[in-house]
């Protein structure tokens, strides 16, 4: 999935240029990096399902490492993530007669990989046996910007029964939460069978089955693109897999994943991934820190100097500057939305 839009990296994500087109954390882009990942993993090439706007941007990047695929899935409108999985699990299924799909966020970070192979192997018996997987991952902060998922009964030594699948919780109660020590952070990564997300789906959300079903039906190619009809997609509702199916499914389990993982959601969760110079200030670009401390500074075309300065994020890039408290970086989505009223 590589549609998103990654509005809290602003200035640096732009609607044109999302968070999984990035570098963030050293390598390659977290596209780029993301399909490497699978390199340790016996699948197929993967299929990438993104924007109509961004399939260049793709294509290139998957280009520049030399990286196989199955497909450029092409959304001529981003209807969140339950039509962008449903349109990809149809096309699967008319590949093949019922596979495994492993279905992945484009924009994480994951510094332990072993462990991201290890609970995705774990996984496969139950997936294949008709559950639906969520990889769950050790939830240590009340963050309101991810599902919840409280773990059950053992069914197998790396597999366990969902007792409730919150998706974005208020504060308060993500705080209970993370006191209680019973809850998983829902990663946004899933396992299962096409055909047993499908049979959740349409029991809980038919309209999107069948809206996706004729966009998929209505497909046109053009090189490695892939372009759902855009009548039919267009007319699709807008959900997430968490709230269309995830919240609701009775055959969701989950396979807690120690892979230190992380969305990267704000610019303080990229300061806390990064590695820090002696006074705790993660430096990207031409930067001039003097007395200052625990800062995330981005420097992308000019030198940046900062002087006597704790716990800020500074970002700047060829046409937009960013000067935020580290605490306060969640509400950097209140500056991208006026931008955006303002256009
Ligand atoms: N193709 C496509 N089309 N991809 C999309 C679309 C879309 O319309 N919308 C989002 N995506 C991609 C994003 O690029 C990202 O890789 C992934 O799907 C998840 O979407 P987000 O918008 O980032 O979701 P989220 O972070 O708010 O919440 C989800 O992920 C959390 C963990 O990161 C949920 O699954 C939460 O429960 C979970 O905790
Ligand atoms: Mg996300």
């Amino acid at each position: 999935m590589a549609g998103g839009s990654g509005s809290r990296l602003w200035p640096l994500s732009r609607s044109l240029y999302p968070k999984q087109f990035l570098s963030l954390t050293g390598k390659g882009s977290m596209l780029q990096e993301t399909i490497t990942r699978l390199d340790s993993l016996p699948c197929l090439a993967p299929m990438i399902v993104c924007n109509e706007e961004h399939r260049f941007v793709v294509a290139e990047q998957l280009r520049q490492r030399d990286l196989s695929h199955s497909g450029i899935l092409l959304e001529p409108v981003g209807r969140n993530t339950a039509p962008a999985i449903t349109a990809a699990a149809l096309l699967a299924l008319e590949q093949d007669s019922d596979p495994l799909l492993l279905i992945l966020a484009a924009d994480h970070a994951i510094l332990n990989p072993a462990g991201f192979t290890a609970a995705v192997s774990q996984a496969v018996p139950a997936a294949q046996a008709g559950k639906l997987v969520a990889f769950g991952c050790t939830a240590s902060a009340p963050e309101t910007g991810y599902g919840y998922i409280s773990k059950g009964e053992a069914l197998s030594e790396y597999i366990y029964q969902v007792k409730a699948f919150v998706e974005k919780p208020d504060i308060e109660t993500a705080k209970q939460y993370v006191l209680s020590g019973d809850y998983l952070w829902n990663s946004g990564m899933f396992l299962f069978k096409a055909s047993a997300f499908i049979h959740e789906l349409e029991k809980y959300h038919p309209e999107i089955l069948s809206f996706c079903k004729e966009a998929v039906e209505g497909r046109s190619f053009d090189l490695d693109f892939v372009r759902l009809d855009e009548a039919a997609f267009r007319a699709c509702p807008s959900d997430s897999i968490d709230y269309a199916v995830m919240e609701k499914s009775r055959n969701v389990v989950v396979a807690p994943m120690d892979a230190n993982w992380s969305d990267i959601g704000s610019w303080q969760a990229l300061w806390d991934i990064n590695s820090k110079d002696d006074n705790g200030n993660v430096i990207t670009g031409d930067v001039l820190p003097q007395s200052s401390s625990n800062c995330y500074i981005n420097a992308q075309h000019r030198l940046v100097s900062v002087v006597g300065a704790d716990d800020l994020v500074i970002v700047e890039t060829k046409d937009a500057v960013l000067v935020a408290n580290k605490n306060k970086v969640q509400e950097i989505k209140h500056v991208v939305s006026q931008l955006q009223q303002q256009s």
